[in-house]
């Protein structure tokens, strides 16, 4: 019995095509993927190649789907949907393929639970084996992937034990970065993420984005940084916030346990970055809590030394600084720049103060160098 979902339920509106899913029928816009309809119709499908923002790949198989008409399963993630088109998303039969396929991945891969710290995706493999009750030991075979602990770089960690060949880190590098820094070598068995060369991170193309890291599934690719938290006791709780470097505004989640902040990772659906970072907004989060970080105003006495004071005196010797300089050297012996974070009203002071105050055009903007 085919039923028609409601042109009020949010799947359907505005869309004119029509297939069938589940019985059910529900309507799509043209080029969309049989898997991105169904997960928008609410279906859970399992995936482990699969991320949003790269191209379809297939490489998984584990989001197979049954397409009337055709022989055998195909993988929902790369067959588009087409008009009249009926799909089975949930026998018992595709259960049975989709956990075959986990087990084999499991097969070769570790035990050993595997920490969210390591990145944002880092639990998807070992989720989906909860949800199938996979474990080792079904199938006997040898191991791919071999580790790369050796390279030194303070950021990314390369247990490549876990890897499951999926390629999500060599198509984000390309496809999301542009930077083609990883690539796979060897087939089968064999197969490795490597760089130009197979050397180590630091010498190659990569920027340390930290892109592979955050969408790999298995946790084959770790974010050093955050893994130094590991032992700390503690839920991890994550706190949306806004990169406080450059005036691009990537969204984030601040990692934190307890009163400490343990990491950074992307925000998936930040309108600015859409799970990109940089470097910095990836990584160079220690400042926050540095020891050694500012939080006092200070001012050097006659002693010549750095002394700490409060506000008001380190604003009146600042005032008195920059009536000193434009007095001797006139108005174009200073300029400002505003920071990339900063709101609008706060430029709009910033361009007052210093064309009223110094009386000079002398401003400019962080977010251009
Ligand atoms: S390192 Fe991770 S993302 Fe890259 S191929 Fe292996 S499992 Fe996939
Ligand atoms: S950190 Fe960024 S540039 Fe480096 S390999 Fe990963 S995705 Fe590519
Ligand atoms: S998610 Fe579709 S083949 Fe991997």
């Amino acid at each position: 019995m085919v039923s028609v979902i409601s042109e009020t339920n949010r799947s359907t509106a505005g869309r004119t095509h029509r297939m069938t899913l589940d019985g059910e029928q529900v309507a799509f816009d043209p080029g969309e993927t049989v898997y991105e309809v169904a997960s928008r119709c609410g279906k859970s499908i399992p995936t482990l190649c699969y991320d949003p923002r790269l191209e379809p790949f297939g490489g998984c198989r584990l989001c197979l789907v049954r397409v009337e008409g055709a022989r055998h399963p195909v993988a929902s993630c790369t067959v588009k949907a087409t008009p009249g088109m009926a799909v089975r998303t949930d026998t018992e039969e595709l259960e049975d393929y989709r956990k075959i396929l986990l087990e084999m991945v499991a097969s070769e891969n570790p035990d050993e639970a595997v920490d969210p710290l390591r990145g944002y995706a880092s639990r998807e493999f070992s989720d989906l084996a909860d949800r199938y009750g996979v474990t080792k030991g079904r199938f006997r075979g040898r191991q791919s992937g071999r580790s790369r602990f050796e390279d030194d770089n303070p950021f990314i960690l390369r247990d490549y034990d876990r890897c499951i060949s999926c390629y999500r880190c060599v198509r984000v590098c390309a496809e999301q970065e542009g930077d083609h820094a990883i690539n796979i070598a060897g087939r089968g068995f064999s197969t490795q993420i490597i760089t130009e060369f197979a050397g180590n991170l630091k010498e190659s193309a990569c920027t340390f984005c930290g892109q592979c890291v955050q969408t790999c599934p298995t946790g084959a690719l770790g974010d050093r940084k955050a893994m130094r938290a590991e032992s700390l006791p503690g839920a991890i709780e994550k706190t949306r916030t806004i990169c406080p470097y450059c005036g691009v505004g990537c969204s984030v989640d601040a990692l934190t346990k307890g009163d400490r902040l343990v990491g950074v990772q992307p925000a998936m659906d930040g309108p600015a970055n859409q799970g990109a970072l940089c470097i910095k907004g990836q990584f160079a989060f220690d400042f926050v809590q540095h020891k050694e970080r500012l939080s006092m105003p200070l001012v050097r006495r006659a002693d010549g030394r750095l002394h700490e004071t409060d506000w008001e005196e380190a604003l009146d010797l600042a005032a008195g600084g920059f009536r000193r300089v434009v007095d001797r050297y006139g108005e174009r012996a200073v300029y400002g720049i505003a920071s990339g974070r900063t709101p609008s009203e706060a430029d709009y002071l910033m361009q007052k103060f210093v064309r009223a105050g110094f009386g000079t055009n002398q401003i400019d903007n962080c977010s251009r160098a």
